[in-house]
């Protein structure tokens, strides 16, 4: 089952805001997708899939026959449609980040914000989560040159705590009291960034690294013995 995780785009927000809805009780308007997406374009990430497509695509329109007639139209929908972006991938997952840009913030130096992570309920527990918010922390670091990172999450979120504290060695600062709709109290957590830290390869215990100078050599000797070969 390939995933690609890659920049969310506009395209992508009807099905980030559909999973949102599916995932968590704290939702949001298309537009405050859509600023987040305009404003800090690099921040954002989705996880895709082709996966099952197909199969969805066919309870929308019906199974074919051989000769292309159409068998039987389906009664119900299995899966949600709106799961499929405009580019034909189902989103799996995503992470909305941007910077904070609070005009009352008393915060000297640049710093960024989760707004909203999910992954759907069947592709849990892969590991998706952490790629898609080492994605963003590297971006907000990167291109914003954010010097910390926020977010919020329920005292009772077991597994977005883990997630946030023990993987990604973000720190609970305080507990903000009934901070949810429905009373909860939130942790409000922050991690320092530091881009050395948040290199891509030095989370996915790259083996190589990409060396322009002796790749160019290698190249040029393969090229020098293919013809001396020939
Ligand atoms: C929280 C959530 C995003 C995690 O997504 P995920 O893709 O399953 O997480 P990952 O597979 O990347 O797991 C990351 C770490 O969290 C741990 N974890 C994941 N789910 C867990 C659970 N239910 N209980 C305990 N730990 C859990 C993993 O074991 C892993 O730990 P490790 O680094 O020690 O191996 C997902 O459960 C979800 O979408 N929940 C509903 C929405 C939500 O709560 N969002 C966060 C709002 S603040």
């Amino acid at each position: 089952m390939p995933i690609t995780i890659r920049h969310a785009t506009i395209d992508d927000i009807l099905a980030m805001q559909n999973a949102n809805l599916h995932n968590l009780p704290e939702n949001y308007m298309l537009k405050y997708y859509m600023y987040h997406i305009l404003s800090w374009p690099e921040a954002s990430f989705v996880a895709t899939t082709t996966d099952d497509v197909d199969d969805i695509m066919d309870q929308l329109t019906g199974e074919e026959e051989e000769d292309g007639k159409i068998l039987s139209l389906p009664t119900e929908t299995k899966l949600d449609p709106s799961y499929i972006a405009h580019t034909g991938e189902k989103l799996v997952g995503y992470v909305l980040a941007k910077m904070n840009d609070d005009p009352d913030s008393k915060e000297t130096e640049p710093n960024g914000h989760i707004t909203s992570l999910s992954v759907m309920r069947t592709y849990r527990r892969m590991g998706l989560a952490e790629k898609l918010m080492r994605q963003a922390l590297f971006a907000l670091c990167e291109v914003h040159k954010a010097k910390f990172v926020s977010l919020h999450v329920r005292q009772s979120n077991r597994a977005a705590l883990h997630l946030y504290r023990d993987t990604l060695a973000f720190q609970v600062l305080s507990v903000e009291s009934s901070y949810y709709q429905d009373g909860e109290d939130a942790y409000a957590m922050e991690k320092r960034l530091e881009l050395e830290q948040l290199l891509p390869s030095s989370f996915q215990n790259a083996q190589e690294e990409d060396n322009l100078e002796s790749d160019l050599f290698e190249d040029i000797v393969k090229q020098g013995v293919e013809e001396i070969s020939v």
